[in-house]
This record gives structure tokens, sequence and C-alpha cells, in this order.
């Protein structure tokens, strides 16, 4: 590791742009919502599920990442998800959080809208109060699925409005391009939701500009493959279009064979706004702390740089300018 400790790290003042509640499912936790809800696991144990995370792309995580919703039935299951998570973040010094959801995965299965985003706000609520960790909660739509199953899921969060800042899109990015989904975030828009876009982690970097010019999108989640494009790395520059930058789950899907190739630390020197995040934890081996130490082995990153992404997230967070001045003074003082 370079001269910064894993107890510094933690200890940092840390924002949180890019985590799916999902992907936050401990193989402990999936196993103890099987037993309450009886379902039957394709695992024999805790350890049997970890054992079966490898992975050699995004869709092979896909297909076992959809599998191990199937365990949050009831409210109190979200709830759970939600909680377990927060919990995780207070451990880390994570102080702001902005999670994704992805409705379809549980509406698709039978559960209501209403039993999945109540239970994710009541928990974001108690993390507000009982752990001082701020939150703003985005729905995602599943890019593998048609426009109009999107349209669907906007008609259900209508009533929920106040419960969620934004939409994005994620799952199978090859071949599901960003403008396929243009009609339905412009629907979002006008309903005054804001935007990003899982764009530019498998699929090419046309996908970043499509995500921007079509989606309108305010961050870009991953965008690692902006690199392939010089212009596009300009503009993001010129613009400070956030980039939320999942480092574990980037070598985890094999998007970089290792981290010491990753070009995180090469954004940031060329000022673009990259930031670092977790994607989904339980599966990708870390949280917000386990990413930085990540960086701080494999591509030496220093003190000035660890504060300049985190700097970044504060920058390119939804919540207002009043919290962001909060965080800005965590992260001065530390
Ligand atoms: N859903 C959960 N994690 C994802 C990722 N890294 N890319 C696309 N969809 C996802
Ligand atoms: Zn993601």
């Amino acid at each position: 590791m370079s001269a910064l400790t894993e107890s510094w790290l933690n200890a940092l003042p840390k924002v949180e742009l890019h985590l799916h509640l999902e992907g936050s499912l401990e193989p402990e936790l999936m196993f103890a919502l099987a037993q309450r809800n009886q379902i039957e696991l394709p695992f024999k144990d805790v350890e049997a599920v970890r054992a079966a995370y490898e992975f050699s792309n995004l869709q092979d995580f896909l297909d076992i990442y959809y599998q191990g919703a199937n365990v949050l039935i009831h409210e109190q299951d979200f709830y759970d998800l939600t909680w377990a998570y927060l919990t995780k973040c207070k451990e880390q010094n994570v102080v702001h959080v902005e999670p994704f959801f992805d409705p379809q995965t549980h509406t698709d299965r039978g559960i209501a809208f209403e039993t999945v985003i109540n239970g994710i706000s009541r928990a974001l609520k108690d993390g507000q109060e009982k752990l001082g960790i701020s939150s703003e909660l985005i729905m995602c739509f599943l890019r593998h699925l048609p426009e109009e199953a999107a349209f669907d899921t906007l008609a259900m969060a209508e009533p929920h409005l106040d419960k969620i800042i934004g939409v994005g899109l994620d799952s199978s990015e090859q071949g599901h391009p960003p403008e396929k989904f243009s009609r339905v975030f412009a629907k979002a828009r006008a309903l005054g939701l804001l935007t990003v876009a899982h764009a530019g982690e498998e699929g090419p970097a046309d996908y970043v500009w499509t995500a921007i010019n079509d989606l309108k999108v305010g961050r870009v989640d991953h965008g690692v493959r902006s690199s392939e494009d010089a212009e596009l790395m300009k503009h993001l520059a010129e613009t400070r279009m956030p980039l939320t930058v999942c480092p574990l789950s980037n070598t985890k899907l094999c998007v970089f064979d290792d981290m010491s190739q990753h070009n995180i630390l090469d954004m940031l020197a060329q000022g673009i706004c990259v930031t670092v995040n977790s994607d989904d934890p339980a599966y990708f081996g870390g949280y917000m702390t386990e990413n930085f130490v990540a960086l701080a082995i494999d591509l030496a990153l220093d003190e000035s740089q660890a504060r300049a992404l985190v700097q970044n997230s504060i920058e390119g967070a939804f919540c207002g300018d009043q919290r962001k001045s909060e965080m800005a003074a965590l992260l001065n003082g530390y």
C-alpha cells in the first residue's frame, strides 16, 4: 500500500453515488431471508454462495444477482437490506449515499411497488435520524427490458415522487444503448426527476455520448471506456460531468484485467470528475473503504488524490447546497 493506511481511508468522510441496494445483499442475510420466507436456495451454505461469485463479465454477474434478489418478499426484507447497508456505511464513515434500486426485479415477481419503496424509504429515514447518514434514492430501469416496461414502472412511481430524486438505467449494457430509453427519460425529467445512466462500463464510448445527449444525465455511472474517445474525454473534463467509477466491480467483471491497469487516477489527473463507489459490494469483495484501499495498494493513491475523489463526489451529489457545504466542511476538517 502507498503511505495511506486502511484506518485513515476508513475514517475519511466519504460519499457514495453508485450502489445497487440489491447488490449489497450479503450471503448471510440472503440465507436469513430465505429461511424467514421459506425459499429454497440453490446453495448449501454461505461459503458455497461466496464460491459462486466468480464472474467473467457483467452478464455472468447479473444472472446470479437477479437470482439472489428472489429472497426479498416483504417490506421488512427491503428495510433490513437497506439498514444493513447503512450500518456498513456508518462503520466506514460514509456520510451521504444515493443508492439505486431496481423495482422491475421485484414487480416482475409479483411484489408490489409499494412494498419495495416503502421498506427502502423507511430505512433511509431511520438512517438519517439514527445514524446521521443523509440520502437521496434513485430508481433504475432495467435496460434489457422494453422501454414500455420502463414507462409502466415510472407510472407506478408517480405516487411516490417525494421518495426519489431521479431515475437511472442499469442491467445488460451491450446491445441496449441509452437512446432506447430517450422517451421515458424525457417523461421522467418532465416529472422533475434527475437522470443518470450506466454507460461505458462494458459498452462503447458512444453510449456515454448518448447518455449525455439523449438522456441528459447529470452523472454517468462507470464511464471508464470514455478513455477510448479523446473528444469525449475533453468534453467530460470541460463540463465536469461526474463519473461514478467502481474499481472493485471493474476488476471483478473483467472490465480491467487487474487493478494496476485501472484508469481512474489518469482520468482524475486529466481534470475529469471521477468518484469512487462500490456498485454491488456483497458480490465484488468490498464497500467504500475496500475500494479506496485497492487504489492505495495497486495505484499508489495518495492523500491529495483521495481527498480530490471525495470532493468530486460532493460536487456530483444530487443533494442540496447546504448538505454539500456540511460535507465539504467534514472533509476539510479531516
Ligand atoms: N446492476 C447491478 N450492478 C450493475 C452493473 N455494474 N452494471 C449494470 N447493471 C448493474
Ligand atoms: Zn452499477
